[in-house]
């Protein structure tokens, strides 16, 4: 099983790695990649980019239901990602004090940071799931990578 998640991960990020190759804008990156994942990866109910607008966390691209345009500020799993600077895992949103449900049906969420070429934080890559329990280390170190083609200069 794990075998499977990894191997599609590895065909995904070779598509994107190509897909993002020529256009450096990241929006059009961020499109591309939400589009990709949330039609490739079954499991996945949303997926999206909440950016870092003048200390707001603002909606950037998604695919998925409606979503909240703004999140309420040091509350929820993808404040918890930038004021931790790291990927976080939730199994179950419902022991995740302060979780904003946009999704009522949501069951798990991972959260990764999104850094730019600087090594600034510009805002997070989020993804849901309507399955309990459905993100590990594996999902967190090749959405990682994922996240990294967003801002990486053209060609490499
Ligand atoms: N659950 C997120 C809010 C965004 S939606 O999941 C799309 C949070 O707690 O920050």
């Amino acid at each position: 099983m794990a075998g499977t998640k990894i191997s599609k991960y590895l065909r995904l990020f070779a598509q994107l790695e190509k897909l993002t190759e020529k256009c450096t804008d990241p929006i059009a990156r961020m499109a591309t990649v939400n589009a990709i994942l949330y039609h490739k990866m079954e499991t996945f109910s949303w997926v999206g980019f909440y950016l870092l607008k003048e200390g707001q966390l603002i909606v950037g691209p998604y695919q998925g239901h409606l979503a909240c345009q703004t999140l309420e500020k040091n509350k929820g799993v993808c404040w918890a990602g930038i004021n931790e600077k790291k990927t976080i895992i939730v199994p179950d949103v419902h022991d995740f004090p302060g979780h904003i449900a946009c999704d009522s049906h949501s069951r798990s969420e991972i959260v990764i940071p999104l850094l730019n070429r600087e090594g600034e934080l510009t805002g997070v890559m989020d993804i849901d799931s309507r399955l309990e329990n459905n993100f590990d280390t594996t999902d967190g170190r090749e959405l990682e990578k994922i996240c990294r083609l967003i801002y990486r200069q053209a060609g490499n």
